[in-house]
This record gives C-alpha cells, structure tokens and sequence, in this order.
C-alpha cells in the first residue's frame, strides 16, 4: 500500500530535529508499516533515525577510518557521517531529499565541529553522486535499497562497503551480517538492530589468459593457462584449463579487488604429477596479477588479461 506522509507530520519532524541531533527524542513512527511513501512521485522512505549504537556498529564494520569517506543515503539529521567524522576521523558527507533535515544536519555538523569535513546537500538519493564514498551507509526501506543498487554499483569502486540498517539487498550475499540490542530503538523501548555489510566487488566475470612466471619452473604447467570465472557479485564459479585438460579449480571469492582461488595443476617436469596451487591476485580492470604459492614453498608471479566478457 503506498501513503502520502502528511506535510503537517513532516513539519513536526523537523521542528523536533532543529533542537539539535544529540538532543533528539526517539522519532515516534514506526518503521515496521514498512511501506514506501511517495513525496513528490518520488520514492521515499520515511525519517526515522538510526540509534547511536548501532551508528557505531554500521562505522565498525565497515572499518571507517581517517581516510575514509562516508555518504549517507537519505542523511536525516546527518548522525552517520558527523559520527564517522568525529569517531573515527572520516570526512562525509549525506544527501537527503527534505531541505529541513539537510539544514538541521548542516548545524549539527558545524556544533559538532566538523563541518570543514561534512557537508549535507539537498537532492534525490538516485541522483547522487556517490563517486567519491569508499563507504555508503543507508537507512531505507527495500524498494530504495534494491533501486539503490544499480546506481551504487555504477559509481563505487571495487573494495568500497556498502552498509545497510536492518534492510539487507535482495540476491545480494551479505559479506558480514551483525545483529545485537539497540536500547534507542522503537521509541526507547529497544528492539533489535542488523547490520549489513556488502564489500563492492570488481566485475570479473568472463575468460582470462594466465601466464605463470617465478623460481620454481619445475613446478609450472605446461600450456597454455586459461582461467574462466563465473560471478555473482563475489560469489565465482571458477574453471581453469591448459590446452584442452580441464582442472580442478576451487574457493573462488573475490574481496573488492583482491581475487582468491586454488588450482591443481600438472607440473612440468619431476616431482607429482600435480601440484596444488593457492592463487591471490589484484584485479585492475582487464588485467589481474598476483602470486601463486605451492605447497612446495615455490612462489610464482601470475598475470591474466581478460580475452571475452562471457
Ligand atoms: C529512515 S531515515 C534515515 C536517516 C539517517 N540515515 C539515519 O540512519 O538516522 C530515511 C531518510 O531518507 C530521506 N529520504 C527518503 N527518500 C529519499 C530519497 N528518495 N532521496 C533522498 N532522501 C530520501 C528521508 O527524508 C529520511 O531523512
């Protein structure tokens, strides 16, 4: 069902917010109807803020450090990005489609004393630009979160964290899920709290050319090496083949741009006929290049360079 927040509602909102974020009451309406509103045909989630520990959770698990920038989706009073700036020295910044809350959010910045590092600006979240976060955080329902996704995944690079409070991404794997007691919720009754945390993975998806070159020829295969990855986000399928024999390849999972696998694999000369290989590597854009260790000891240099896309 979708509803109209009444524009006398919103008003009472923003006069409770203008006392300041840290004095904030518990906002009264319950997030659990769960339902988009429209504002201006525009989708849109409801203001409700997120308690202070769990704002504190949602910076943890994204380890947001000094230099870290953090936009909040749908910033409310801009509670994220000032605690991200004043806890753990990020610069922020929060998009937020009511100009109230965006100046409410501008003061609060300024009181807390890091306004030369956050700044809140009018605008729809689907318009943001976000090319410059390496962390993005959000409070907002599912039908935002999941048109989110696109548009975040667009404009993040690799390795950026994505955080979401209590609404995780359809088909998404979460990369760390954390939920505990958050006393400010519902009121101050306190309720329950999830965290999600999506690491945004390079897109890797196709055929790769491999060459191997290191100390221990012995242990090298003969062939031509070519790598074949399957991904869901930063979940792969991987399969490796030299010449014709298929082999096996295993524990495929990429982190943001760092790529893992293992490979059995036929040496080249003496030893067993096969030789299991640990594969990491860093993925840039068509290329990926890394170190390859046997159980040997032997360590070898691996380059790919991506042949087709499919
Ligand atoms: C649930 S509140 C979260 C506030 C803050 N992020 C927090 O966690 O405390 C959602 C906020 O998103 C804003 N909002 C909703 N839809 C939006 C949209 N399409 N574009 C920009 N802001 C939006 C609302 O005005 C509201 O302040």
């Amino acid at each position: 069902m979708a509803a109209r927040l009444p524009h006398r509602g919103r008003r009472r909102i923003v006069a409770a917010c203008s006392a300041g974020w840290l004095a904030l009451p518990a906002f009264p309406l319950a997030f659990a109807g769960r339902v988009a509103l429209a504002q201006d045909d525009k989708p849109f989630s409801p203001f409700i803020t997120t308690p202070s520990n769990t704002v504190m959770r949602m910076l943890s698990i994204a380890s947001v450090g000094k230099d870290d920038h953090v936009i909040d989706l749908g910033s409310g009073d801009g509670r994220i990005p000032i605690t991200a700036a004043l806890k753990f020295g990020a610069s922020g910044a929060g998009v937020d489609l009511d100009t109230r809350l965006v100046d409410v959010s501008n003061r609060n910045a300024a009181e807390a004393g890091v306004a030369a590092r956050v700044r809140f600006e009018r605008g729809d979240v689907f318009a943001a630009d976000v090319r410059k976060a390496t962390v993005v955080t959000l409070y907002m329902l599912p039908p935002i979160i999941q048109g989110l996704r696109p548009v975040l995944l667009r404009q993040l690079r690799p390795g950026s964290r994505i955080v979401s409070h209590d609404f995780p991404f359809d088909g998404w794997q979460a990369d760390a899920i954390e939920t505990f007691f958050a006393p400010e919720k519902n009121n101050g009754r306190g309720g329950d709290s999830t965290v999600f945390l999506y690491v945004v993975p390079a897109e890797v998806h196709g055929r790769w050319a491999l060459t191997l070159s290191g100390s221990s020829p012995e242990d090298l295969p003969r062939g031509a090496l070519e790598l074949r990855l399957l991904q869901v986000n930063q979940v792969l399928d991987a399969e490796m083949t030299v010449g014709r024999q298929v082999l096996e390849a295993r524990d495929a999972r990429l982190a943001g741009d760092r790529l893992r696998f293992a490979a059995v694999l036929p040496v080249r000369a003496g030893g067993p006929p096969v030789m299991p290989w640990q594969f990491e590597g860093r993925v840039d854009g068509e290329t990926i290049a890394g170190i390859a260790r046997n159980p040997r000891g032997a360590e070898v240099r691996w380059q790919a360079r991506r042949t087709a896309r499919r």
